[in-house]
């Protein structure tokens, strides 16, 4: 499927969210998954690398920074998403990161540029780019690395999805990152009848005319799915 200017579009492969953003991503596309804590980003992040491989014969490579890989590939199995098997295929490839202080962000990025060129993978994951990023000491260093990062995923055509733990108390989302993204999601938890719910809202995407309402969010054994209202 190619849009309207000829650009190949990346399907998300969850059920519906496609649908919410004219078939699928812009090869290419960095997105930021934004959400508070236990929103289902893990959730999304592994749906979009288990149905590259699956659905649309795509490899990706998942850096993690927030879980280690076996606690990843464990919680992953109970939605029937097996990242393991895949990796094995040679469909996915698991990159455990340090965010130890200092550990060298610079070295990060080279283990996940060398990682996806290894592999030829046409999608990345990072979870999460604010763990990632707590090793830039300056502003300028993560100012710096953002744009570093974005123009060679972009060069290379790799639709990256990168979460980012945001707490949800009225903060604006004017950063840096959210600037550079090509597009924009969140999750959100709320109350509703003294029950926790979660939805789902398409705040940017560029290019694209997507549903600017917010949906909500189911957790099933296959994953996350998010319904039309
Ligand atoms: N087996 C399950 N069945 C239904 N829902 C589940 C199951 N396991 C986890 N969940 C839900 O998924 C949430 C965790 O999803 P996920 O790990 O993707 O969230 P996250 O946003 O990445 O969290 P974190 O902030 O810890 O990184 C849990 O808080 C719970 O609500
Ligand atoms: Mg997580």
């Amino acid at each position: 499927m190619s849009s309207s200017d000829g650009r190949r579009r990346v399907q998300i492969g969850i059920p519906r969210v496609d649908e919410y953003i004219q078939g699928g991503l812009h090869a290419g596309d960095f997105v930021l998954l934004e959400g508070g804590i236990g929103t289902g980003k893990t959730i999304f992040s592994s749906q979009f690398v288990c149905s590259a491989a699956q659905l649309y014969g795509e490899k990706s490579v998942f850096a993690s920074f927030e879980e280690e890989l076996p606690s990843l590939k464990r919680n992953m199995l109970r939605f029937g998403m097996d990242l393991g098997a895949l990796e094995e295929k040679k469909m996915i490839r698991l990159v455990d990161l340090e965010t130890l202080e200092g550990s060298g962000i610079g070295s990060n990025i080279e283990t996940i540029l060398h990682a996806v060129d290894e592999i030829g993978a046409k999608r990345l994951v990072v979870d999460s780019l604010t763990a990632f990023l707590s090793g830039a000491k300056e502003k300028f260093d993560y100012s710096f690395l953002m744009h570093l990062i974005y123009k060679t995923l972009k060069r290379e055509g790799i639709t990256t999805l990168m979460t980012l733990s945001r707490q949800m108390d009225g903060q604006k989302n004017e950063s840096l990152e959210a600037f550079v993204a090509d597009g924009v999601f969140s999750l959100e938890n709320y109350n509703k009848n003294m029950e926790m719910k979660t939805r789902f809202m398409i705040k940017k995407l560029r290019g694209t005319d997507h549903s600017r309402r917010y949906h909500n969010v189911v957790f099933t054994s296959k994953g996350l799915e998010i319904l039309p209202f």
